[in-house]
């Protein structure tokens, strides 16, 4: 069976062809980046805009890529929600119109809940499951209790910042262009980059939590940059100011980029922690850990899953470079999978800003 899959939830305008809802034959991505770059994050009218222009340019790429015709495309998936409204209604106009011109049907998918399918890709088996998922994104930080394929419930979600806004947030701090992530990654990959030259804060929250925050590193961050800004009209009897922070010279950029990327994955691993102990308590034992969204490019954030995989005994599944971040490969094979499992839409399909996954209580 051949998906055509949609994708224009944010900034990446992607169309792609996926056999039997695994196998890749091409993944056409027209990334908007040099648009966003200027304001130093994703305009939505301007994405909007761009996904009008570059869909059918994408869609004929990635028909030639896989060298298939239309008349082959058996299904059509898209990623209905959640992104941005204006973004999102561009790749829905599109699959429909695709679906009802070729005659197949037409599957919604959950952008996020497709992230979790991307370390399937390419790949003939899917992991044992219950899989314990993960996904870290510049728009989403979650984790999910994943019984199926095509289920999926959450289990605790970032109460500000998702992990990847922080990544770009502290990189613009440090000076780094946007978007910043990969950058702050490969400066804290640097040999002589200090990991423990600050201390920053790595968020727990109350006990037993399994959300996330990132406000405070990112503040921690700042505050590391520019100094702990002080009242005016202090008391002369109030402690001293704190000490100026250390002028930014490239060696401080890389050991700040080094010490915030310690903090935040080791915020990621030790709910991780939580979540698989929290889930084992009440009878769940997970297989497996799924993981996707830009993060899971993150060189310490791979290696430290890695890790706890090998400690626990999981299979782990981490995408590939290019399926990490947003892509269609995902949502061509989401929609596959709900396909085969006889989930269909009608052409009324909507969009919608928000997901709508199911919060799964641990008690
Ligand atoms: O999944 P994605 O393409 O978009 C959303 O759905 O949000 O993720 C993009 C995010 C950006 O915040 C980007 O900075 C971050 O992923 N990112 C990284 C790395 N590569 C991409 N963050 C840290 N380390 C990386 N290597
Ligand atoms: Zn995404």
């Amino acid at each position: 069976m051949l998906t055509l899959g949609f994708e224009t939830s944010c900034d990446e305008t992607a169309c792609a062809v996926v056999r039997d809802g695994r196998h890749v034959l091409s993944n056409a991505i027209a990334t908007q980046t040099e648009l966003h770059e200027g304001y130093g994050g994703v305009v939505p009218e301007i994405a909007g805009r761009a996904h009008v222009e570059r869909i059918i340019p994408v869609l004929r790429k990635a028909l030639a890529d896989a060298g298939v015709s239309a008349s082959e495309i058996d299904a059509v998936a898209v990623g209905h929600r959640p992104g941005l409204i204006g973004s999102l209604l561009v790749g829905v106009s599109a699959a429909k119109a695709a679906a009802l011109a070729l005659g197949v049907p037409l599957v919604g998918v959950d952008h996020v809940q497709a992230h979790l399918l991307a370390g399937t890709l390419d790949i003939d088996h899917d992991p044992p499951m219950p899989a314990l998922g993960l996904v870290v994104s510049g728009g989403h930080t979650a984790m999910y209790l994943v019984p199926s394929p095509i289920a999926a419930q959450r289990l605790g979600t970032t109460r500000d910042d998702a992990i990847g806004e922080a990544y770009d947030k502290a990189a613009a701090i440090l000076g780094l262009p946007y978007p910043g992530g990969p950058r702050l990654d490969a400066l804290a990959q640097h040999p002589l980059a200090d990991p423990w030259a600050a201390q920053f804060p790595v968020s727990r929250l109350e006990d037993g939590s399994l959300d996330f925050s990132f406000s405070g590193l990112k503040t921690a961050v700042l505050y590391a940059v520019r100094g702990v800004p002080t009242r005016p009209g202090r008391s002369p009897s109030a402690p001293p100011p704190p000490p100026a922070p250390p002028p930014l010279t490239e060696a401080r950029v890389r050991d700040l980029a080094a010490s915030f990327q310690r903090a935040a994955c080791h915020a990621i691993m030790l709910k991780l922690g939580r979540a698989l102990e929290a889930l084992a308590e009440g009878g769940i034992h997970c297989q497996s850990i799924l993981a996707g969204g830009g993060v899971t490019a993150n060189s310490r954030l791979r290696k430290e899953l890695a890790a706890l995989a090998g400690e626990r005994s999981l299979e782990l599944r981490l995408p590939k470079m290019e399926y990490c971040l947003d892509n269609a490969a995902m949502i061509a094979a989401l929609g596959a999978r709900r396909l085969m499992a006889g989930h269909a839409d009608e052409l009324t399909l909507r969009a919608h800003p928000s997901s709508d996954i199911p919060v799964y209580t641990v008690l």
